[in-house]
């Protein structure tokens, strides 16, 4: 099957690196314009230029926290460069700490990049170009952490959970204006989030002890199942949640 997202329009949140970046490239490289939202002033240019060689792109310069700026950042984006058909979001971090030592502080930072930014990322959308126009796709960056728990994990996977409900909730209210919503849930994959915990060898032997494959995710898998859910031809699934862990949470 040949994933094509030709004449497509794709927004995606956390591009200037890691999974985010990997979806911005692939999307591109698939045939779509790409608007690629980032807080990092650092890392959006060069991650822009990389996507920019896979097909259209241009960095728009974003914390998703911000809810009052998002409204006006959509608007930007669709006069610039189209209606939006695809919008991924990736944006998100990780403070992991027991749960006896999560900090309200913490907490906040947290859920309100993961759960409050995806959720308003996922409502503006919607809202200015898939409910007038009955179309559009929507993919979050969930986590295994959305279906089972885990170490120093309490405050994340919170996020995470909150991620895949509001999915749900959203794929309800959104069926009867055509827009599918679903999840991809990774396991541990090597990006700038990760890097630290994977040099804690402590750590690395229990999640290689959890993944079946005992490997990590790739960015390409990630990406690659994220175009899938993007593309038509996933376009009766709604409202679910497409695991991409080596069989962490089969177990
Ligand atoms: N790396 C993993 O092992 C792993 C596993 C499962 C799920 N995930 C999820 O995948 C997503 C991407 O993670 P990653 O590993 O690529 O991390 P990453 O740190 O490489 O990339 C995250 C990007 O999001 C951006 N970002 C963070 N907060 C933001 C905000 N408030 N507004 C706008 N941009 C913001 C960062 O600047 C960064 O460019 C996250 O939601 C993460 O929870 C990662």
């Amino acid at each position: 099957m040949d994933i094509r997202l030709d004449n497509k329009v794709a927004i995606v949140t956390g591009a200037a690196s890691g999974i985010g970046l990997a979806c911005a490239e692939l999307i591109a490289e698939s045939g779509a314009k790409v608007a690629l939202v980032d807080k990092n002033a650092e890392t959006l240019p060069g991650a822009t230029k990389r996507v920019q060689a896979k097909g259209v792109a241009k960095g728009y310069l974003q914390d998703v926290t911000v809810t009052s700026a998002l409204a006006p950042l959509v608007s930007r984006i669709r006069d610039e460069m189209g209606e939006i058909d695809v919008l991924v979001c990736s944006a998100g971090i990780n403070i992991p700490q027991l749960a006896h030592e999560v900090t309200e502080e913490n907490w906040h930072a947290v859920n309100d990049v993961n759960a409050k930014g995806l959720f308003f990322c996922n409502q503006t959308v919607a809202i200015q170009s898939m409910i007038p126009r009955k179309k559009g796709s929507i993919v979050n960056i969930g986590s295994q952490m959305s279906l089972v728990g885990g170490w120093k994990r309490a405050n994340y996977c919170a996020s995470k959970g909150a991620v895949l409900q509001v999915t749900r909730a959203e794929a309800v209210d959104w069926a009867p204006y055509n827009i599918r919503i679903n999840v991809v849930a990774p396991t541990f994959v090597l990006t700038p989030l990760s890097q630290g915990m994977l040099e804690d060898p402590e750590f690395k032997e229990y999640i290689m002890g959890n993944i079946l494959f005992h490997r990590l995710a790739t960015l390409e898998d990630v990406a690659s199942a994220v175009c899938f859910l993007a593309s038509d031809e996933a376009s009766m699934i709604t409202g679910t949640v497409l695991p991409v862990d080596g069989g962490w949470t089969a177990k």
